[in-house]
């Protein structure tokens, strides 16, 4: 990574106006520079660059953001290519250090530290008095002191703010112990306590070894049975898995899919070091693109309830569209794997592990269970079924491999399966181009009421991220005045929310690179049409209130809008009133 001091050094000595100059002629025009944008065909120019602010923006085209996006979009370089063209035209010395890959900021450094004093202070207070009864629970469920200390397991105290204090005391800020995830914050958004109180304590590794965040479970039946590290900046639960850390080091290239944490932690005892979780979510790409890099092939064991299977269903479709070799099993007698391992002996797991099945005939024995096949009628829709699944198939060897196997379980000829399977084929093409074709009229639709009656919405939320982040006073104001979680438009509302972090870390101005540089680079034409504009209100604070009332004025709106719709008369005389309180 390119220290922040010196990409700020680079875009000073690289003024916007002069560089642009070498691409396309640029006239000036009062505050700003216009020309003919170097990114699309155009006559006139919609082109803008703002020396003051030091960015750009094509009205035409919506290219836009600092002297480093241009570079980005003019030669075609990446991020940090484009700093470095920047960096020799401007004579600035990049020093070529190899922690590039390391994109730890400070930051997250501390986040990382916060979570790794949880999981030691969870851990001394397991061992402690206090942790009697957790450390009884643990051993109640079969887990052997080695595999407590192994999978670092702790215990949060019934208290409010022990953790809190005990992280104040290692000089941790408010702001970084209301970052880490490990509290929950009061509305007023300034106070916090402890998220994790009288609970069993599961520190979720990175597969660096990072504790990155917590799972505590309740010791009895009371509900949520488990609850999570909120997602911080070091802690995604869609892209990270459990036990993962310890499962890349087994020398096994099949990795089994779990859904608990304590079905890892049971099978890690046994010596089935190859277990993973993901953390009490639907697996997702991300998991995918993981699995792939550390595994071969990946083993899904998921619980025998229906729940279960249907993870086990979707499962398979997102990994097996990642491109992960996947295979599925059904535990019979046992709802989970923790119990099966301790009913039927670990061998019998592995036995049937070594037995999981394609995904293909994992889906037909899942249809076959639903039809009697000794019924002739039955027989002829479960044939029909299972046509439809492998019509799926894109591959005719195995296409054909898999429809003969299925016709030896129901004893018919392959020739008509696979006239039953090739109809399904071009059935399943037909309805491919319809669903094209209504993705299409469904995203004119929206787009049309985005610029309709949302439209004015969105351009007073775009006021306001504008005034937040030019104007002190009014930034104040507004958080003060308006709720930002409220915002309607998610991407306003992602940059509003960083102008807030901004502006809480410092006192003096945030600088426009700094904005637009910690947003993807394909966003940064977004950032510059949020900031390419001024706003001229004598008192930017009164300014920022006129713009509050017309938003809110404009969500009643568009609620009434869609009240009228759905004829809800109270809800709608409420609205009214208000909106009549408001013009008195
Ligand atoms: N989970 C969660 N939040 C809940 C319930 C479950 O995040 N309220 C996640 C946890 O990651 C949990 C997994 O879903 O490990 C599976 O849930 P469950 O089968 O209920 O838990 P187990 O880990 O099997 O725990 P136990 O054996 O103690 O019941
Ligand atoms: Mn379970």
């Amino acid at each position: 990574m390119i220290p922040g001091e010196i990409i700020q050094q680079i875009t000073e000595r690289s003024d916007i106006v002069d560089i642009i100059s070498g691409y396309t002629s640029l006239k000036r025009s009062g505050r700003s520079a216009t020309g003919l944008c170097p990114f699309h065909n155009e006559k006139t120019p919609s082109f803008h660059v703002s020396p003051d602010k030091q960015v750009y923006h094509c009205f035409g085209c919506g290219a836009g953001g600092s002297v480093i996006n241009f570079i980005m979009q003019a030669e075609n370089l990446t991020f940090i290519d484009a700093v470095k063209f920047l960096g020799e035209r401007a004579g600035i010395n990049i020093p070529e250090d190899n922690s590039y890959d390391d994109r730890l900021t400070k930051q997250r450094q501390r986040l990382l530290e916060a979570n790794k004093a949880a999981a030691r202070f969870f851990y001394d207070v397991l061992l402690s008095e206090d942790g009697r009864k957790a450390r009884e629970y643990l051993i109640s469920r079969g887990l052997s002191s080695e595999t407590i200390t192994r999978f670092g397991l702790g215990f949060a105290p019934e208290s409010w703010d022990r953790l809190t204090k005990h992280l104040k005391g290692l000089g941790f800020s408010d702001y970084e112990i209301m970052d880490s995830g490990l509290v929950t914050q009061r509305q007023d958004k300034r106070s916090y306590y402890d998220r994790f109180r009288n609970r069993v304590m599961f520190p979720i590794f990175d597969v660096r070894g990072n504790v990155i965040a917590f799972g505590g479970r309740v010791m009895d039946d009371s509900k949520p049975k488990y609850l999570n590290s909120s997602d911080t900046k070091v802690f995604d639960k869609s892209s990270n898995l459990f036990a993962l850390n310890l499962a890349r080091k087994s020398d096994n290239k099949v990795l089994i899919m779990v859904e608990g944490y304590m079905d890892v932690i049971t099978l890690h005892q046994y010596g089935v070091t190859a277990a993973v979780a993901s953390l009490g979510t639907a697996l997702t790409e991300n998991h995918a693109r993981l699995l792939k890099r550390y595994a071969d092939e990946v083993v899904l064991c998921y619980d025998s309830d229906e729940a279960g299977r249907n993870a086990a269903k979707r499962g398979l479709e997102i990994l097996s569209s990642g491109g992960v070799k996947t295979r599925v099993i059904t535990l019979e007698g046992a709802k989970d794997p923790d119990e099966y391992c301790k009913k039927f002996g670990v061998d019998a797991f592995l036995r049937a592990i070594s037995g999981a099945k394609t995904p293909l005939l994992y889906k037909i024995g899942l249809l076959k269970a639903k039809y009697d096949i000794n019924s002739p009628d039955e027989k002829v829709e479960f044939l029909n079924e299972a046509a439809r699944e492998l019509a799926k198939m894109y591959n005719p060897v195995e296409r054909e491999i898999y429809i003969k196997e299925v016709c030896a379980m129901c004893d018919v000829s392959e020739k008509s399966l696979a006239a039953n399977v090739n109809k399904a084929m071009s059935a399943n093409k037909k309805t491919e181009e319809r669903k094209d074709k209504n993705e299409i009229l469904k995203d004119l639709k929206q787009r049309s009421v985005i610029s309709g009656s949302g439209g004015m919405i969105y351009q007073n939320e775009k006021k306001l991220v504008n005034l937040m982040f030019y104007d002190y006073e009014a930034f104040r104001f507004i958080i003060e005045n308006y709720d930002i979680n409220e915002m309607t438009d998610a991407f306003l509302k992602e940059v509003a929310l960083k102008i807030l972090k901004m502006r809480e870390n410092t006192k003096t101005d945030p600088k426009e690179i700094e904005l637009i540089s910690s947003f993807p680079p394909e966003e940064a034409g977004k950032i510059a049409d949020i900031l390419s504009f001024e706003l001229h209100f004598e008192n930017k604070t009164a300014g920022a209130g006129q713009i509050i009332n017309s938003l809110n004025a404009a969500i009643r709106k568009q609620k009434l809008a869609q009240l009228g719709k759905s004829g809800d008369l109270e809800k709608i005389k409420e609205l009214l009133e208000q909106k009549k309180q408001n013009e008195e």
